[in-house]
């Protein structure tokens, strides 16, 4: 089973309310929400309060990623808004270990971002903890880039480590660049959540765009 999540980064900011309607009416499984602060990413999204306000607009379950510095500010937050997965990323987070058990005491699936740089092997201590590897395949902070092709031996590299460690219930999510032409590889590869904002926002056609990834 593949899930697509639509990453609202690619909509248009002046309708978001419509514009996640309009994906879940066309087939999205769940919506990527990509939080960014001007100081992890260089570039600014949104925070809780807005998230709080579509929670309203959707019955899909909501996928937070973090792209932010001081990421536990955010997790009581998100909890009380009802989001589903909280992903931050390995980068941001001298204690991890901490985080993880924060966001699962807030009640939410806890997940961890790797940046195309960084190792699978750093999140082994912590990979029985979570419920989620995110290999992010472009540098975080934009959408609309290209696919970075190394990303793919790290998303098998992630299924190894979290069968390794018998983690069997964590999905591997794979964000960046994901699009008709890079998903059958993303899917080879051994991920199960695709992340694509571009790719079905950006479509004349977004019912045939998500069936196309799917
Ligand atoms: C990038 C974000 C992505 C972004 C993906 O930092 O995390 O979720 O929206 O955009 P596409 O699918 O266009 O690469
Ligand atoms: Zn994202």
């Amino acid at each position: 089973m593949i899930y697509i999540g639509p990453s609202v980064l690619s909509a248009d900011f002046s309708r978001l309310a419509e514009e996640i309607k309009d994906v879940e009416a066309k087939g999205a499984d769940y919506i990527h929400l990509d939080l960014m602060d001007g100081h992890f990413v260089p570039n600014l999204t949104f925070g809780v309060p807005v998230i709080a306000k579509l929670r309203n607009c959707t019955t899909l379950p909501l996928d937070a990623h973090l792209m932010v510095e001081h990421p536990e500010t955010y997790v009581d937050g998100l909890a009380k808004v009802g989001v589903t997965y909280v992903t931050v990323h390995q980068e941001a987070c001298p204690h991890l270990d901490r985080l993880l058990q924060q966001i699962h005491e807030a009640g939410m699936k806890a997940g961890a971002a790797l940046n195309p740089a960084t190792p699978v092997a750093t999140l082994q201590c912590v990979a029985p903890l979570l419920d989620m590897i995110l290999i992010m395949s472009v540098n975080p902070g934009f959408g609309g880039q290209r696919f970075i092709p190394y990303t793919l031996a790290k998303i098998k590299e992630a299924g190894d480590l979290l069968a390794a460690v018998g983690n069997k219930t964590a999905v591997i999510e794979v964000d960046g660049g994901v699009n008709a032409d890079t998903a059958a590889a993303v899917k080879a590869a051994g991920a199960t959540f695709l992340v694509a904002g571009s790719a079905v926002f950006g479509a004349a056609d977004r019912r045939a765009a998500i069936a196309a990834l799917r």
